[in-house]
């Protein structure tokens, strides 16, 4: 992993912070692909080597309408693993509040915001786990919180002082999102921000060396970081794209790659994995056409036939690289009115603060 040794640093801290009783909240924030799983996975990796207890979980999309997801990954393999004994320690005193949460059939919360006595009762729980030994809990995906869960972690912030609990969670950036979302009183909580920021052009030049090797020179290296805008999923992308086609180093052109865009290297991404093999192309065409093209014309330059042209045109709304309708137009509204995901297919849509939209395509896999 590649130049995060700051933000590692302070994380360890954060862990040995949990081991003297200062329990604290980190958010990891940042673009899709820029590496907060990543980075949480090694925190988490640390956390164990150091003896702590570690408890993951991943919000998602789907699963965001369902109460308690979070709670449910975080604590079912505590609660329902152990002895009956052991259970019923965990259990003990203000914790027997949060009991309605794991009842097979839970019957006492409504949907929406869970009662304070619930609230209360889950902070018992932990509180009941950490007396056991510290604990690093990692909460992956934040931004698909589901909002009971997304209120544990509110009710969580302001008192962990004085348990040894670290908490670190990772989140899409969550800045400009219109929606109130389950994260937003979180990110108002006392906490470290820890942003991530795209990989300096050396890195890049790093990876593009250790993948195509070392005579790849230094203008290839700089083409690729300006493709990519210096994101780690890009840059992989890219380089796993550029080792496809099995050219010589000196065999590919510079210019070529920086002349494509992190939106061009996101819609090769999408046509492997999405099954939108005229993606490349069509988005090309519309580099060329511009804004507002016309969908006949594009398909041409695109070589496509028509039909293929609307389905792809199509599937690149889907994920958000265009907008829906025609003529074709990419998406360069505000990130406030782009933050909605779609879950169709699979895809999810990404965007840069620089209002250049690309596509995280892969399906990130779950957290150990
Ligand atoms: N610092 C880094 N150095 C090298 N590679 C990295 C680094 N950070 C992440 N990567 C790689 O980049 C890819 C994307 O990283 P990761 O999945 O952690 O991103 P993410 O921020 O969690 O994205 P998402 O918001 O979509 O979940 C992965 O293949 C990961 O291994
Ligand atoms: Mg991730």
């Amino acid at each position: 992993m590649l130049e995060r040794g700051a933000e590692l640093t302070s994380l360890d801290r954060l862990l040995a912070d949990a081991e003297r009783a200062a329990g604290r909240v980190a958010l990891i924030e940042g673009p899709p692909g820029i590496g907060k799983t990543r980075l949480l996975r090694e925190v988490a990796r640390r956390a164990r080597d150091r003896g702590l207890g570690v408890l993951t979980a991943r919000g998602s999309e789907l699963e965001r309408s369902f109460p308690y997801g979070i709670v449910h990954q975080l604590l079912d393999p505590v609660v329902r693993s152990g002895a009956p004994d052991d259970r019923e320690d965990l259990m003990a005193g203000a914790a027997a509040l949060a009991q309605p949460v794991f009842e097979p059939w839970p019957t006492a919360e409504a949907p929406g915001d869970p009662s304070f006595a619930i609230l209360h009762g889950l902070y018992w729980l932990l509180a009941n786990l950490a007396e056991r030994g510290p604990l690093f809990i990692a909460i992956d995906d934040a931004q698909w919180s589901d909002r009971p869960s997304g209120r544990l972690l509110e009710f969580l912030a302001p008192r962990l002082e004085g348990m040894p609990i670290a908490l670190a969670v990772a989140s899409r950036d969550t800045g400009n999102v219109a929606e109130p979302d389950a994260l937003s009183a979180l990110a108002r909580a006392p906490l470290q921000r820890i942003k991530l920021r795209p990989l300096s052009t050396a890195a890049v030049g790093g990876l593009v060396a250790a993948r195509l090797g070392e005579q790849a020179g230094e203008t290839l290296a700089s083409a690729c970081a300006t493709a990519t805008g210096g994101n780690p999923f890009l840059i992989h992308e890219l380089l796993n794209d550029l080792a496809r086609q099995q050219r010589a180093t000196d065999d590919i052109d510079p210019a070529t790659v920086e002349r494509l865009g992190p939106r061009e290297v996101a819609a090769a991404a999408l046509a492997r994995v999405g099954g939108l093999s005229g993606a490349p192309a069509l988005t090309r065409a519309l580099a060329v056409l511009g804004e507002d093209a016309d969908l006949t014309a594009a398909a041409a330059l695109a070589e496509l036939d028509p039909g293929e042209a609307s389905a792809t045109a199509d599937g690149l709304a889907d994920a958000m690289i265009l907008e829906a309708g025609r003529p074709l137009r990419s998406r360069t509204r505000s990130c406030a009115q782009r933050s909605t995901t779609r879950s169709r297919r699979g895809h999810e849509a990404i965007y840069t603060p620089e209002r250049r939209s690309f596509e995280r395509v892969a399906e990130p896999s779950r957290m150990p």
